[in-house]
């Protein structure tokens, strides 16, 4: 019998130290409670009846402590609760006045501008696939016909990983190209938006890190007049409706033919001006068809499907966009450059 009421009363010790009154009445409740006419420690002392002569005076003690506990901690909740009123009265908050505006981050340029490309090609019908930053150098290299003997292999471009020489940094975004069709059948419509790596020497025109959208389109019947078409398109909703695009042969490992694709200038509208380098044309992106022996690599049947396959830079975009003259800016998060950005453009 005893120990139940002497549980009891250890109850009601804990229960007066665990409580927490926020407000003046919750705090008249807890005064009620234990400190009240009623209140229910009172009785607690009559209860000595029924406790063990032994313990009798252990009891006496225990209660008297439930009752110190109960004021002391009353005593102190008061006079916290007063000086939080008094300091909410006392301050010299004006609850009427405006707030102060909030200061919305903005996004970054590149990621601007990326998103506008993604935009533009799933208006299209394009997909975004993903591939990795850290890649091997099959899908970089070799699936991509680049012989073992090409200079874009060399150690001066490529960070290869020290204790793999299999894996590398990918240097373009063209890998993805080898990750979608090995595992894609045709109709294969995606772009590639990513991080690429390069050893290069930083300077204002190069960087060590950047960004490429890659695009690739297999399926039956692709002709190089639906190349053409769809990044006619892409100049004309990136950089304004009166653009004229051009494209120059040119060469890369994985597309046959490969072309290189000028804009006319959008500052000078082809008079000449520093931004086109008085050429009146500003070079934006490399394309061309998917060569044969790619299509084969990943094992696509190259009798059956053709394919169109471009790349491009997002740094150049941008800085063709806003007239950015230092690639570096981009990569040194610095707050004056970044919040010239909208926060609304997507
Ligand atoms: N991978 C090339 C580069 O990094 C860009 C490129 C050119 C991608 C032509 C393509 C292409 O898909 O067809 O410079």
């Amino acid at each position: 019998m005893s120990a139940e009421i002497f549980d009891k009363v250890k109850t009601v010790l804990e229960k007066i130290k665990m409580a927490a009154p926020s407000d003046a009445e919750q705090l008249e409740q807890f005064r009620i409670r234990y400190l009240g006419t009623k209140n229910i420690i009172k009785p607690l002392f009559g209860e000595i009846r029924n406790v063990a002569n032994e313990r009798k005076k252990e009891f006496g003690q225990l209660v008297n402590e439930v009752k110190q506990t109960a004021e002391s901690k009353f005593q102190d909740l008061k006079t916290q609760l007063e000086a939080a009123n008094e300091s909410a009265e006392s301050s010299d908050l004006d609850w009427s006045a405006p707030a102060e505006p909030i200061v919305m981050g903005s996004r970054h340029p590149i990621a601007i501008v990326w998103n506008r490309i993604v935009e533009i090609f799933s208006r299209i019908g394009f997909t975004v696939a993903e591939g990795r930053e850290i890649e091997d150098d099959w899908h970089n290299f070799t699936a991509m016909n680049t012989p073992e003997d090409h200079p874009a292999r060399d150690m001066q471009d490529t960070f290869y990983l020290l204790n793999d020489p299999e894996m590398l940094l990918r240097t373009h975004t063209s890998s993805v190209q080898a990750r979608t069709m090995t595992k894609l059948e045709p109709p294969i419509r995606i772009i590639a938006p990513g991080r690429v790596y390069r050893n290069e020497t930083i300077s204002a025109r190069a960087h060590c890190q950047f960004h490429q959208v890659e695009g690739l389109y297999v399926a039956e019947n692709v002709s190089f007049a639906d190349l053409k078409q769809t990044l006619y398109y892409f100049a004309r909703e990136l950089y304004g409706d009166s653009t004229k695009i051009r494209l120059r042969p040119s060469y890369f490992p994985f597309t046959e033919p490969s072309a290189e694709m000028d804009i006319s200038c959008f500052v000078c509208h082809t008079e000449g001006c520093n931004i086109c380098k008085y050429t009146g044309w500003v070079e934006i992106l490399g394309c061309g068809m998917v060569d044969p022996q790619v299509l084969e690599n990943c094992g696509i049947d190259s009798k059956k499907y053709t394919g169109f396959a471009f790349g491009m830079g997002i740094e150049r975009q941008a800085m063709l966009r806003y007239r950015i003259n230092d690639i570096r800016l981009f990569f040194e998060n610095d707050v004056r450059f970044l919040k010239q950005f909208s926060a609304a453009d997507r």
